[in-house]
C-alpha cells in the first residue's frame, strides 16, 4: 500500500496508535450502549442470557464484516455481558501450535479467547483449534525422533470469538465450528448519527442534530470513520467563533478535507471520472484504472471499490468495471446510452 493510504480520512482501517487509544475511550461497554446491528444484538442477548442461566460457556462466535464496523468492540461487549475475562490476539501473532497452547492454558472456565484476523492463522495452528473448539482438548507432541510422544491436554470450556474482514478466506472446517455467526452490516445514517452524538458527548463537544446527521451521512456506513470525521470537524469548530458543531461547520471543514456529501474522497471520485472520461464508463480492466490513477490494483480493489459498489456507483462485470447510472449522476455527468 502506498503512503497516501496511511492517512486516508475515509478509510475504514485503523490508522495509528493515537487513533487506537481514542477508540478505546469511545468503545461502548454493554449491548445497550452498542448502537445499531439490532438483529445481531438481539440474537446475542438471547444466547448470553440462556448460557448464563445454564452456567455454561457461550458458543463460539464468528464476527465478520468490513474494517471499523465494531467487531473488536462487540467481542469486548460480549465478555463484559458474560462477566468473563477476554484474552485478545490475532491470527498472524500465533505462529506455532505452542503459542496457541500457551494462550489456551491461561484461560479460566468460561473465558473468551478473541482472535482477530482469524483468516490469517497458520494452517497447523488452525487444525489444532478444531479439537480445542469442539471437545476442549488439544493433542501435542513432545520430544523428538524415537522419544516423541503425544500428550492429551484437556482444556477448560472456553469461548472462541473470531473476527475477520474476509469471511471467504476462512476454511469450511473452521467456519463450521462456530455456533454463532454474525455478519456485520454497514450502519444506517440514523445509527451513525446516534454514534456521533454519543462520541461528541464523551468528547464534551456540543453538536447540533443537523451537524451529527451531516457527519453520519459522510461516514460510509462505518463508525470508525464517523468518529474520525467528528474529531477533525471538532478541530475546525474549536478554531472558529462557534461553540457547537453545526451543519455549516461540517460542510465547510469536510469540503476543505475533500470528503464529499457521500463520503467519497478525491481518489474515489477520480476513479469514477477517469472511467467516464477515458473509457465511456467501462467496461474497463482494474489494471488499466490503476495505471491511470497511479495506485496499485490491489489497493483499488480492497480500499476503494467495495464502498463504490456498496453504494451502487460501480459494478464488477466479467469484462471489467462499469460506472452505473447512479455513479454518473453523482458526478453530474450525463450518461451516453449508446456506449
Ligand atoms: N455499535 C457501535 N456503537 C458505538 N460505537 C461503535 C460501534 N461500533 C464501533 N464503534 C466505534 O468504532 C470504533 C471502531 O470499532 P472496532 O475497533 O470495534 O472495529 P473493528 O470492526 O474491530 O475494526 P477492524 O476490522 O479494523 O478490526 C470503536 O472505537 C468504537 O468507538
Ligand atoms: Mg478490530
Amino acid at each position: 500500500m502506498s503512503d497516501a493510504d496511511d492517512d486516508r480520512l475515509v478509510s475504514g482501517e485503523n490508522e495509528n496508535s493515537e487513533e487506537a487509544s481514542i477508540e478505546k475511550s469511545l468503545r461502548p461497554a454493554t449491548l445497550d450502549q452498542y448502537i445499531g446491528q439490532d438483529r445481531i444484538k438481539h440474537e446475542l442477548s438471547v444466547y448470553i442470557q440462556a448460557t448464563k442461566q445454564r452456567e455454561e460457556s457461550l458458543d463460539h462466535v464468528l464476527l465478520y464484516g468490513p474494517p471499523g464496523l465494531g467487531k473488536t468492540t462487540l467481542a469486548m461487549v460480549i465478555a463484559n455481558e458474560m462477566a468473563v475475562h477476554i484474552r485478545t490476539t490475532s491470527g498472524p501473532a500465533i505462529e506455532k501450535p505452542g503459542d496457541l497452547v500457551a494462550l489456551l492454558n491461561e484461560l479460566q472456565p468460561g473465558d473468551i479467547l478473541f482472535i482477530d484476523e482469524i483468516h490469517r492463522l497458520p494452517k497447523i495452528v488452525e487444525e489444532m483449534l478444531y479439537s480445542a473448539m469442539e471437545d476442549f482438548f488439544v493433542d501435542i507432541v513432545v520430544g523428538q525422533g524415537p522419544t516423541a510422544h503425544p500428550i492429551h491436554f484437556p482444556l477448560p470450556p472456553f469461548t472462541l470469538i473470531g473476527a475477520t474482514t474476509r469471511a471467504g478466506l476462512l476454511s469450511a472446517p473452521l467456519r463450521d465450528r462456530f455456533g454463532i455467526v454474525a455478519h456485520m452490516n454497514y450502519y444506517t445514517v440514523e445509527d451513525l448519527t446516534e454514534i456521533v452524538k454519543r462520541s461528541a458527548d464523551i468528547f464534551n463537544t456540543k453538536i447540533t442534530d443537523q451537524g451529527s446527521h451531516e457527519i453520519a451521512s459522510r461516514s460510509r456506513g462505518t463508525p470508525r470513520i464517523a468518529n474520525r470525521l467528528l474529531k477533525r470537524v471538532r478541530d475546525f469548530m474549536e478554531v472558529s467563533d462557534k461553540t457547537a458543531i453545526d451543519e455549516q461547520i461540517v460542510t465547510k471543514s469536510l469540503q476543505f478535507l475533500r470528503v464529499d456529501e457521500e463520503g467519497l474522497d478525491e481518489i474515489d471520485n477520480k476513479i469514477l471520472k477517469t472511467m467516464i472520461d477515458f473509457y465511456h464508463g467501462g467496461p474497463v480492466g482494474l489494471g488499466t484504472i490503476a495505471a491511470n490513477i497511479g495506485e496499485e490494483a490491489d489497493t483499488i480493489a480492497e480500499m476503494y471499490e467495495p464502498y463504490l459498489m456498496q453504494i451502487g456507483y460501480l459494478n464488477r462485470t466479467p469484462r471489467g468495471r462499469v460506472v452505473t447510472e447512479k455513479g454518473y449522476a453523482h458526478l453530474g455527468i450525463a450518461q451516453n446510452k449508446t456506449n
